[in-house]
């Protein structure tokens, strides 16, 4: 039984050449930003920055964002280096493949539902509520059945899912246009909030930065961090350890430079457009979240910022009205590219898993009029739409950072024995200081992880248990590695 048979890299690139599953490639460093920042901008700015400055870490937020973005940074150089040299589309996925072998490639692709498919149900919902309040402002209310905080069924969230299936069936570069239109409404509103913040800032709310640390209610049971249940430490909010929970939870606010990975195939030049994409658009973030919550807690006092809408009650905190209903509208724009993109990656790597044939390989054709996995997205859509719609997922965001963190620790791993088994490979890119770099981002993302309750751990286990007996029951035996090995022709 060969669980762990790799499949050479050269394979992995020609197997994007049969015609059928061939995607069109045409995107450029730009393109690969701007995605980049169209699903990297969401959730974790506009909502998660008031949450943790004003329960973990106090004004020195923006230093969580700093940790948060270093540990990201550490990873995207281990991403950049992975996509540079085997260009295919599936990311972590496909990386995996070719050095670890076929069972944990799988492993890993599992994995990524838990950051795409699910974090794309996770922003829809969050959508819906952004949208909603927008609604109620104008005099609009929808029923409390549809929408808000405890619908029946969610359907605006429901409903954008679907519109954007539509959108990323009819075509990469169409998607793409529309992604451009959207990142410059959310940088424009992002840019709005550092400016005209600015004049609103006031000295005084800026001390204590590192508010002194305070030991919080002992968190018992199932909702511990593990790193509490492990090693007996108590958690504390603010000072210098809040910083570095609070890292934890803003690390959402990152998610996404990874997800560029997944459009290499698409790429004209991949070899030098995906590290400037990947680290482009990561830098980029950075220094915005820097800035914002910098701007954010130095207009309003950290125990006085709202969790729910922080961006836009700080302007209506200082009397600007207008701002705040601008930011929200750039926040309804900022999660659809969100929620879109998440959606097209996650797609992306299940093409890549189907074409393999550790999952149907019908399901991965590609349309001939559009060119795109429309199968495959139509799939994802009734999958992402029926979890925003039904379920309720606040406990399940920590979940994808769970998921998300997993594959880092994978692909960063995964730099180093690459340079081992294949040192001939050309890099077009390659990661500074290996193997200490990959080391230290290894630990990195695991410290990030253990910061997590002990129930996001026993899902994450139940999940990848799921994975594993699905493997068994069919990929292992419909794989092309493994029909190539007994001499079969792979499956239509
Ligand atoms: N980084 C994305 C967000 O913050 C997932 O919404």
């Amino acid at each position: 039984m060969d669980i762990l048979r790799t499949k050479s890299v050269e394979q992995s690139i020609r197997d994007t050449e049969a015609p059928e599953h061939r995607l069109r490639k045409r995107l450029t460093a730009v393109d690969l930003t701007i995605f980049g920042i169209g699903v990297i901008i969401g959730t974790g700015i506009f909502v998660l920055t008031g949450q943790v400055a004003k329960l973990t870490a106090g004004p020195a937020v923006a230093l969580s964002f700093v940790v948060a973005g270093i540990v990201c940074g550490l990873a995207a150089l281990c991403y950049a280096e992975f996509a540079s040299t085997i260009p295919v589309a599936g990311s972590a996925y496909t990386f995996s493949f070719a050095t670890l072998g076929e069972f944990p490639a799988w492993i890993i692709g599992w994995d990524l539902m838990l950051e795409m498919a699910l974090a794309a149900a996770v922003v829809a919902v969050g959508w819906s509520g952004y949208f909603a309040s927008l609604l109620e402002s104008i005099g609009l209310p929808l029923p409390a059945a549809i929408a808000g905080d405890d619908p029946v069924v969610n359907v605006p969230a429901m409903v954008i899912v679907f519109i954007l299936t539509a959108v990323l069936v009819a075509g990469i570069k169409l998607s793409s246009r529309v992604n451009t239109v959207i990142v410059a409404i959310k940088v424009a509103v992002i840019l709005l909030v550092i400016l005209a913040g600015l004049f609103f800032v006031k000295a005084q709310n800026y001390t204590p930065f590192i508010p002194a640390p305070v030991p919080t209610e002992q968190v018992a049971g199932l909702k511990a961090p593990l790193i509490q249940v492990l090693f007996g430490i108590t958690p504390v909010s603010f000072g210098v350890i809040g910083i570095f929970s609070a890292a934890a939870i803003v690390f959402f606010a990152f998610i996404g430079f990874d997800i560029v990975a997944t459009a290499a195939e698409e790429t004209i030049d991949p070899q030098r457009d995906m590290p400037r994409g990947i680290i482009g658009s990561l830098v980029i973030c950075t220094i915005l979240y820097v800035a914002v919550s910098l701007v954010v807690v130095g207009m309003q006092k950290y125990t006085e910022l709202s969790t729910s809408a922080p961006l836009a009650d700080a302007f209506a905190a200082v009397g600007q009205n207008w701002a705040a209903g601008l930011i929200s509208l750039g926040a309804i724009a900022g999660l659809t590219s969100v929620v879109m993109i998440l959606m097209m990656g996650q797609t992306r790597v299940l093409f890549a898993m189907c074409r393999d044939g550790l999952l149907p390989r019908k399901l991965a054709r590609v349309h001939p009029k559009f060119g795109t996995p429309a199968r495959l997205t139509v799939v994802i859509g009734v999958v992402s739409a029926l979890l925003s719609g039904f379920i309720s997922l606040g406990a399940l965001a920590e979940l994808v950072n769970i998921g998300t963190l997993f594959a880092f620790v994978v692909v960063s791993a995964g730099v180093i024995i690459l340079r081992r088994t294949r040192p001939d490979l050309p890099r077009a890119f390659r990661t500074p200081l290996v193997p200490w770099l990959p080391i230290l981002s290894v630990l990195a993302c695991l410290y990030l992880m253990l910061n997590l309750p002990v129930e996001t751990w026993l899902r994450f286990v139940i999940w990848m248990i799921v994975g594993a007996v699905l493997y068994f029951a069919y990929g292992y035996r419909h794989s092309r590695m493994a029909r190539q090995d007994a001499g079969q022709a792979p499956q239509a």
